[in-house]
């Protein structure tokens, strides 16, 4: 073997080894970010901040907005949330905070800028859905959520 090659193996192992380091380092710092917020005892009750629970829905009242919030929640929420918004979805059991009943007082009692805020932010394991959903589709979903009141 030439010696030009020899030194070119050894730095490709070099390369390798490193890769792996990265490869075990990325892993290691997604687990930690993934188990952060169970840590460190009871959870901190989710309050949305008051300028954003006063933000006013555009379309309050709008019924063919319910029902498009129906369809996107049957998409991207029925999941975890459950068919009648009772945090019992297919998801839910494998989850270590359990989905929000959305029939509930508790949530029911929240402005609709507030439920809006919510979905927006997420709180692991809920995702933030304001990169997914544009505004319309979120206010919609909160129209949808209202008929989920338990009667
Ligand atoms: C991966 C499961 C999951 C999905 C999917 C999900 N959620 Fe959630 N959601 C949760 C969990 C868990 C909580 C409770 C979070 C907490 O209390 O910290 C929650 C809480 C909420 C809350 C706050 C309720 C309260 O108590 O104030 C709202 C509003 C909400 N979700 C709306 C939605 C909407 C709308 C969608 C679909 C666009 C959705 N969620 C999709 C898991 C999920």
């Amino acid at each position: 073997m030439k010696p030009g090659n020899m030194k070119k193996n050894k730095s490709n192992g070099k390369l390798k080894e490193y890769g792996i380091f990265i490869v075990l380092l990325t892993i290691c710092s997604i687990y930690s970010t993934a188990f952060k917020s169970y840590k460190g005892g009871p959870r901190p009750p989710w309050v949305a901040p008051t300028a954003a629970s006063a933000v006013a829905n555009p379309l309050k009242g709008n019924v063919s907005a319910t029902d498009a919030g129906k369809k996107t929640y049957t998409t991207y929420c029925v999941v975890c949330h459950g068919n009648k918004g009772k945090g019992d979805g297919l998801a839910a059991s494998g989850l270590q905070v359990q989905p929000a009943d959305h029939s509930s007082a508790k949530v029911q009692a929240q402005q609709d800028g507030a439920l809006f805020w919510k979905m927006s932010e997420g709180r692991s394991p809920m995702p933030p859905y304001k990169g997914v959903l544009n505004e319309t589709q979120r206010w919609q979903l909160v129209n949808y959520i209202r008929t989920l009141a338990k009667h």
